[in-house]
């Protein structure tokens, strides 16, 4: 795509997992590889957008001189991140499959087997997301919803809840839709429309999320 649609505007897209340290070891993660973040981040870049790119632990590279990539490992981290440059964005993506529980005790040596049965003990971490939808002014905000089931429902209760203005859903139900997949389905919903669209490389997914934003631009 050659044509710079997006030129002067800036964009802060997120990507990949967040490891939740349980000690200097072990983590509790997810399966996200990044690749739908990143993909979003080169297409928009293409399209002459500034690109910051927050992106958790992913093997995926950013080759576009239009894109800044900030590397993080936690959801507290990926939290302070975001909000440095929120305000100063047009175009907010989240992608990233951000953990919704951290330990309570981030243990600073390994912790020993023993004859006992072992507990972690999680809470919350701050939704990113939805502090974005709380903090938004000028930007239009656009997530993610990864669903297993009761998917449309759950979807367009997060575009209202979060605040958003656009909502992607895909769900691990369909084959080849969700992470470690080239490949997503997906299905967009705004306040008043939604569009289906067929499974495709996640290159392709990227475009028709893309070509949505910049009609709402
Ligand atoms: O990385 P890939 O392997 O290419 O896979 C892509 C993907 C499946 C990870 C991606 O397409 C996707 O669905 N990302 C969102 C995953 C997710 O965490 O969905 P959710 O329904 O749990 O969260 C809803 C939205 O809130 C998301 O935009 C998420 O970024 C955001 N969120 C969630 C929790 C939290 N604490 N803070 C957040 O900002």
């Amino acid at each position: 795509d050659s044509k710079q649609s997006f030129a002067g505007k800036k964009f802060l897209i997120t990507a990949g997992p967040t490891y939740e340290n349980i000690d200097p070891v072990r983590f509790i993660g997810n399966h996200s590889s990044g690749k739908m973040g990143f993909d979003l981040a080169k297409e928009a870049a293409e399209r002459g957008a500034e690109v910051i790119l927050i992106s958790g632990p992913s093997s995926q590279k950013a080759n576009n001189k239009n894109i800044t990539l900030h590397r993080v490992t936690s959801a507290q981290e990926m939290f302070d991140e975001v909000f440095k440059y929120y305000d100063n964005v047009d175009v907010a993506i989240m992608s990233a499959a951000v953990a919704d529980y951290t330990p309570k005790v981030k243990a600073t040596e390994k912790i020993k087997k023993n004859e006992n049965e072992l507990t972690i003990e999680l809470v919350k971490n701050k939704d990113i997301l939805r502090t974005m939808g709380e903090k938004k002014t000028h930007q239009l905000l656009v997530g993610f919803a990864l669903e297993t089931q009761n998917e449309e429902e759950n979807a367009k209760g997060k575009l209202v809840k979060k605040n958003l203005d656009m909502i992607i859903l895909n769900s691990l139900r369909d084959e080849g839709a969700g992470f470690a997949n080239a490949t997503n389905k997906i299905k967009i919903f705004t306040p008043t429309e939604e569009q289906s669209f067929s499974l495709k490389s996640k290159e392709d997914v990227a475009k028709d999320i893309l070509n949505f934003v910049e009609q709402k631009l």
